[in-house]
This record gives structure tokens, sequence and C-alpha cells, in this order.
């Protein structure tokens, strides 16, 4: 059984300059492992806390140090000695000393970290790859890679709201990493083409590596999309597939959506997504209403089952108690999932286990503030996730996942997992 000798930790910066936390975990026998967490923006308002320092004279309030703080000067001394017989155990302990719902007293980058590093710490201990360590807490073993989705064009909070939504991104039907990371090269400079012609626009990039267009609507968006994937001299809809994050509850108050010039009430929200799957060929619709907007998220789920991912993100926030109350509600069809809105592996896999239980699909996500660390890719591949959504692939912090994931295929062959799994 892993004992923890020490843990430490530091502050340090995201792909937006801001500060977030780095954790090492050192085993008794030596194994030494770290691992850095990364921070939303359109955060979800059911997300795990995250411990700022709120020094508005340093980083706006932003600093981490005091979550650096909190791993060597509480969870180091309580852990410390101490032998755990898995990550369950351990995230157990962790979950303990904080004792709050959301972790907001030690901080869930800090839990997160020291859960991850821990992780990572072991599968050393063990001599396998992470992605392998990590398909020992769920199980089935992984035999397949998820299919990538890649950030092509962005808006919303991420890109100074030029449009309301968040992301275009596009799914490459390809059966290998490599053959999609090709094409969504291709794809990504037509596009970057077609918006220097129409805008004399050299390129603008959002928050995780999208191009900004200035459109004046997200019809206008997802059209560009689909010209791009034809100037690049792929079929839309057979070569390459859409997927859009809209994030409602970015442009959605007093009940009504703030879309395009227009405002929505839910029901002609709801028309209007459907819309945009009639037109193009959008197969995952991440966030289409606001995380509070519970009543109509059945007849979304309903309008669109049968053709499109219905994809939970801030709605569910990797969150087991708020994905039970969805699969009651048939309230989606799909989870996204990040482990740092919920502060744990443990709890990350047990939301992953109940989406597969119940036959959703599972994406894993990055953030839009990340680090070099690529721990995601493993978690994408062990947890057998269907699709993995590290972002664009002009950003060093997104391709550190990309990378990640063509040298697990190089390793072992497995084929991206097809479309619909299964
Ligand atoms: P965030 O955005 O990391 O800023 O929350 C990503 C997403 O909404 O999927
Ligand atoms: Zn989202």
């Amino acid at each position: 059984m892993p004992v923890i000798e020490r843990l430490t930790a530091a502050e340090i910066l995201d792909s937006r300059g801001r500060p977030t936390v780095r954790a090492t975990c050192t085993l008794a026998g030596g194994a030494s492992a770290s691992a850095s967490v990364p921070a939303g923006a359109s955060t979800g308002a059911a997300e795990a806390h995250e411990l700022r320092d709120r020094d508005p004279h340093r980083y706006g309030g932003l600093g981490c140090r005091n979550a650096a703080a909190q791993i060597g000067g509480e969870i180091h001394p309580s852990l410390a000695g101490r032998s755990f017989a898995d990550q369950a155990e351990l995230d157990r302990a962790l979950i303990d000393l904080d004792g709050t719902p959301l972790k907001s007293r030690l901080g869930a980058n800090a839990i997160l970290a020291v859960s991850v590093a821990f992780a990572r710490a072991c599968a050393l201990v063990r001599g396998v790859p992470l992605y392998q360590h990590f398909a020992g807490m769920l199980g089935p073993a992984p035999d397949t890679l998820p299919r990538l989705t890649i950030n092509l064009f962005s808006g919303g909070m991420h890109a100074g709201r030029q449009v309301a939504i968040q992301d275009v991104l596009i799914v490459p039907a390809r059966p290998t990493i490599d053959e999609s990371l090709a094409l969504a090269y291709d794809v990504y400079q037509a596009a970057a083409a077609l918006i220097l012609k129409r805008y004399r626009m050299r390129l603008l990039t959002a928050d995780e590596g999208g191009l900004a267009p200035p459109c004046e609507s997200t019809e206008e968006l997802i059209e560009m999309a689909v010209v791009a994937i034809k100037q690049a001299g792929y079929r839309p809809g057979s070569d390459v597939m859409l997927e859009l994050d809209v994030a409602a509850s970015q442009f959605y108050a007093n009940h009504q959506y703030h879309l395009d010039g227009a405002m929505l009430d839910s029901a002609g929200m709801i028309e209007r997504l459907v819309r945009w799957v009639d037109r193009y060929p959008i197969v995952s619709l991440e966030d289409g209403l606001a995380e509070d907007d519970w009543e109509w998220w059945p007849t979304l789920h309903r309008a669109l089952r049968k053709r499109a991912l219905v994809l939970g993100d801030d709605l569910l926030c990797t969150n087991p108690a708020r994905i039970r109350r969805a699969i009651d509600a048939q309230a989606c069809n799909a989870l996204l999932l990040k482990p740092n809105q919920i502060g744990t592996l443990t709890e990350a896999a047990e939301a992953c286990r109940l989406a597969k239980e119940v036959g959703w699909q599972v994406t894993v996500s990055v953030r839009s503030g990340e680090t070099e660390d690529h721990w995601a890719a493993d978690l994408a591949v062990g947890w057998r996730g269907d699709q993995f959504k590290p972002g664009s692939i002009t950003q060093s912090e997104r391709l550190a996942k990309y990378n990640r994931l063509l040298a697990i295929e190089a390793e072992t062959g497995w084929p991206v997992v097809r479309w619909p799994a299964g």
C-alpha cells in the first residue's frame, strides 16, 4: 500500500497567465510525481470552489499562494506517514479533511492537484502508464481512443462575446488520432484563410485557441465552419461533424436567452437549436440551455436525442448528485467530464460511472485555463471517454494533450472509437 511521505506545492501560471496550483507527491520508497490543475472561465454555478487569494494587488485577487500553502501547511501534516489502499481512500481523506460541501476550505484546486499527483506517483510505483492506472479505477480496460472534438471558432466569454455562443468545434470522423489532427490542421488553415478574405483579418484567437472572427450571428459562424471544411477538401457530415458548445448560461437572464439580437424564451431557444441541428451536421450540442433551466432540458432532450448528443457541462458540473437528477428527469444523454468541477478523481470517476451505466456518452474535457500538464489525455483514454475536448490545435497547453494522445496511439495502436460508440 502506498505511503505518502511528502506533499509539496507551488503556485504556477496557466495559459491565461493566471495563477494555478501544482502539487508534488512523494511516496515512501522515493517515487515522486507532480500534477497541475486547470481553471475555467465560464464556470458552472455548482462547481467545487477554487481557493484564490483575493488580494486585489496581486493578479487581481486570483493568486493561488493560499491554495499551495494548504497543501504544504495542512494536507501534508495530515496525510504524511499514512498509507492508502487506493485512490478512493486518499480522496476520501481529502474530502473529510476539507469538511465543506464544495471544498471551499482547502480549495478544490489544492485538493485535485494532490489527488492527481498521488495517482501519478502510484502509476510510477506500479510501472504502468498513467492511462492504465486510471483505467484500473473504473474498468473495463480500454482498447480504443476517444474521438477528438477540436475548437475551430469561438465566441462568448472566451472571445469577447462577438457572438453569444462559446464554441464551434469540429469532430473528425477518422479512425486514428494522427489522421484526425491532420484533418483539423487543414480545416483550421482553410478557416484562417476564409477569415482573412471575408473580414480582412489576421488570426484573432480566443482563450482555447479558437478563431474569433467578427461574425454577426451564430449561424454565420456555423456556416463558416461548413465552408472551411469544404474548402479544405472534406465533406461536412461524413468526413467531419460539428459540435457546438452553446454555453447558454452565459446569455440567460430573467428566463430569457439573449441570442443574436433576439430575446428567446426556453421554447424559442429549443426551436433555434433544433433548427441548427436540422441545417448543419451537428452531432453534439453542449449546454444548449442554461444550467438552472431544468424544466426545459427534458424537452430539448426529447427533441434531439435521436440526432445529437445533448451534452451537459454547467448543467451537471461533473457532480454525481446533479447527474442523478438529470438521469431521473431524462434531461440529457451525455456528460461533459471535468475533474476540477468536482475536485477529486474518485468523485469524477463516480460521475463517469453513473453516466456510462445509463448509456450516456462521456466527453472528457480540459478547461479554458490550462497548463502544460497532460494528465487529462491519459484520463480520457483510461476512462474510455467517447470524446476528448482539449481545445484548438494552435496553443501549446492544448498541444500537450494532443501530443500525449499521439504518444498513446503510437504505443497502443488502439483505434479511435467509432461514431456512434459501440
Ligand atoms: P471553461 O469553458 O473552462 O471556461 O468553463 C469550457 C467549457 O465551457 O466547456
Ligand atoms: Zn462548456
